[in-house]
């Protein structure tokens, strides 16, 4: 019989990035919480500091690790640390991001690269860095956080959504490749979500536009991403959810 203090992802550990604020906070706090141990990764180490200290006050597990996605070996090392830490690497939460919308004729060229750098090129480099281990072990599952905008393109918003598509696309074809491995994969694509996000726009024009694109509906909390991530990470080993798509009732976009 089950002990009546057991959880969901006891005896598995997790790995998050972009653990130091919105949905990879809530969704760090949502594992630790069902009991997996979790490696906070992101570059405000003070923030994931803290973060360690509420999981643990809840009696959780959690480490600090700290990463800048854009650099393979910090990656690396943050995937060896979580190996020696928990013994395994069960869950990867490929959520680190920003999304400096813009106009293509403003040219913010430094922006669209950063986007590809950390959206995409750091997507791929937490990927690199868990295979090894999972396909080794015969398990895992690896979330990589897409967006609507990976289904659909805003104003302002090529660059980001060329990132973004990306990163489903990506989904798509690791969980075919990966599925027979017993490697799951899951494409998450939250629309609007209250987040730090948008501070990272510099394009004043953009700014003064999309202000009532963005209004007149409640957006998203963090914790209604991090549940659907939580559902999806403890559904039966035999059911991979390919995709979550979640958007605000009130949205258009
Ligand atoms: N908010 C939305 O409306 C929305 C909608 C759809 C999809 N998303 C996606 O959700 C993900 C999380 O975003 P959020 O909304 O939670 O925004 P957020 O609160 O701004 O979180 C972004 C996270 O990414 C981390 N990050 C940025 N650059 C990094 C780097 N070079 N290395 C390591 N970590 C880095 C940040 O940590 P540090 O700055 O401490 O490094 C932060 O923890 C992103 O991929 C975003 O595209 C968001």
């Amino acid at each position: 019989m089950e002990s009546p203090s057991s959880q969901p992802l006891d005896g598995q550990s997790a790995i998050v990035t972009g653990a130091s604020s919105g949905i990879g906070e809530a969704t760090a706090r949502a594992l630790a919480g069902a009991g997996a141990r979790v490696a906070l990764a992101a570059r405000r180490v003070e923030r994931l500091e803290s973060l360690r200290d509420d999981i643990e006050g809840e009696g959780g597990t959690a480490v600090v690790v700290e990463t800048d996605v854009t650099d393979r070996d910090q990656v690396q090392a943050l995937a060896d640390k979580a190996q020696s830490e928990f013994g395994g690497i069960d869950i990867l939460i490929n959520n680190a991001g920003l999304m400096p919308l813009s106009y293509m004729k403003n040219l913010h060229e430094e922006e669209w690269e950063r986007m590809v750098d950390v959206n995409l090129k750091g997507v791929l480099y937490n990927i690199g860095a868990v295979l090894p281990v999972m396909t080794k072990q015969g398990s895992g599952h690896i979330v990589n956080i897409s967006s609507v905008a990976g289904r659909r393109v805003m104003p302002g918003g090529a660059v980001y959504s060329a990132t973004k598509f990306g990163v489903r696309a990506l989904s798509e074809g690791m969980r075919d490749e990966l599925g027979a491995e017993g490697i799951r994969v899951t494409s998450v694509e939250p629309g609007a979500v209250d987040t730090e996000l948008p501070e990272t726009i510099t394009d004043e024009e953009l700014m003064d536009d999309i202000e009532g694109m963005m209004s007149g509906f409640d957006i998203l909390e963090s914790e209604d991403i991090a549940r659907k991530i939580l559902e999806a990470v403890t559904s039966p080993e035999h059911v991979n959810v390919e995709e979550i798509v979640i958007m605000p009732s009130g949205q258009r976009m």
